[in-house]
């Protein structure tokens, strides 16, 4: 199930006064202490504000990274915590730990309206074991539980998962509730014809998301690396482009699946190669025309043109992984030419975050603003898709 049954939204809950420990996913990239994409961070304020505004005494809780043992200075949530002072316009006093007597006093400070900051939660390594002696600390904290993270409801972490499970009062914020009516109306009711896009470098971290849309697409777009396997698995010659050897038969697999369903398969008709991923340009050939050495490393305009067709005639269009490699700027054009196509589809558009929803970003904020939808969760929206049961949102049911 991947509806929002018997899930409270926020704006049902009785937060007014009350401590409410909203759940948000603050994991934002960091260079050198810097945040360099606060979307995560903007994307909550929706849910931070209106609990402020009913008198809410706000406790936000996250993680940050994956530190490996205790606290890590690199991975404090310090920046966040000033950038949120930034956009709200008001102090954020920041525990420098999520439970204890420095968590608790902060805590028990706050005022109706304010709101605090809890140190990474990852700090404890109890966190990531679903432990319910820390949940029971955070606990503590709290009368009402807002889970808004939904970049981590794939975790069956304590924060998401056993410390719900112990409050009675517990419900989504609207982001989580906007993300799983976004990707839940693409597993459960897409308008017709459905068209997912997917890319990336592995067929093997896609293979639970390929299967379950071939249950439900009426095309299917493969690009990225992984299209290369593909490809391979037809008998085209790839030359030097990265391949997965061992995941040739399950790509056959796929394709006669893809047949036995009517799902169209559309995989790259040309591709931009160059001798290395250092190259500062590449040329385009056709397929059985990549010489000796060279690397598949983005599509070319023909198949572009030929996804172009089938986007314009979707009614419903999921995109998870780029086209090529886009990081660097020679091989960017597919992905950044899906991203303007799918801006500009008649269609109900959903990016599965990761590396996709950096990429509409990049591709300006005109096309960025054309989406229906841009997930904050990379593994947890393929998740979704994938139709998995996710236990960050299932414990929220009542
Ligand atoms: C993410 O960035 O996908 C989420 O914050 C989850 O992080 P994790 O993969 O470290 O659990």
């Amino acid at each position: 199930m991947t509806t929002l049954d018997r899930i409270t939204p926020i704006r049902e809950l009785p937060i007014e006064s009350k401590r409410v420990f909203i759940r948000v996913d603050f994991n934002v990239p960091l260079e050198d202490g810097k945040i360099t994409d606060d979307a995560r961070i903007a994307s909550a304020l929706p849910t931070i504000k209106h609990a402020a505004s009913r008198g809410a005494r706000v406790i936000l809780a996250s993680h940050m990274g994956r530190p490996k043992k205790g606290p890590e200075e690199s991975l404090s949530l310090a920046p966040c915590g000033e950038r949120l002072s930034e956009l709200l316009g008001m102090d954020i006093p920041m525990p420098e730990d999520c439970v204890g007597d420095a968590a608790k006093k902060v805590v028990y400070d706050l005022r109706g309206g304010q709101v605090c900051l809890l140190e990474n939660l990852r700090f404890h390594a109890e966190e990531e074991k679903d432990d319910e002696t820390f949940a029971a600390q955070l606990a503590a904290l709290c009368d009402v539980y807002v889970d808004d993270a939904f970049g981590a409801v794939h975790r069956a972490h304590a924060s998401v998962h056993a410390l719900p499970k112990m409050m009675k009062e517990r419900g989504c914020g609207f982001l989580l509730e906007t993300e799983i009516a976004a990707l839940g109306k693409m597993i459960t009711a897409p308008e017709k014809p459905f068209v997912a896009v997917l890319g990336g470098a592995k067929v093997s971290d896609k293979i639970a998301v390929l299967d379950s849309l071939l249950e439900k697409v009426d095309a299917l777009v493969i690009g990225g690396a992984m299209a290369n396997t593909f490809l391979a698995a037809k008998g085209v010659n790839m030359k030097a482009s990265k391949i997965e050897e061992d995941k040739l038969p399950l790509a056959r697999t796929i394709m006669e699946k893809a047949q036995a369903k009517k799902v169209e398969l559309l995989l790259p008709l040309d591709v931009v190669v160059a001798g290395s991923i250092a190259a500062e340009s590449g040329t385009v050939v056709g397929l059985g025309e990549i010489a000796d050495h060279m690397m598949a490393l983005d599509v070319g305009p023909k198949s572009l043109e030929a996804f172009g067709k089938l986007f314009a005639k979707a009614k419903s269009i999921f995109w998870n992984g780029p086209m090529g490699l886009f990081e660097k700027a020679p091989f960017a054009n597919g992905t950044f030419t899906v991203a303007r196509m799918l801006a500009d589809a008649d269609a109900f558009t959903v990016i599965g975050g990761g590396d996709s929803a950096a990429a509409v970003k990049e591709a300006g904020p005109e096309v960025a603003a054309k989406m229906k939808h841009i997930s904050t969760g990379g593994g947890a929206s393929l998740e979704l898709i994938e139709g998995k049961k996710l236990p960050g949102i299932e414990v929220l049911r009542r």
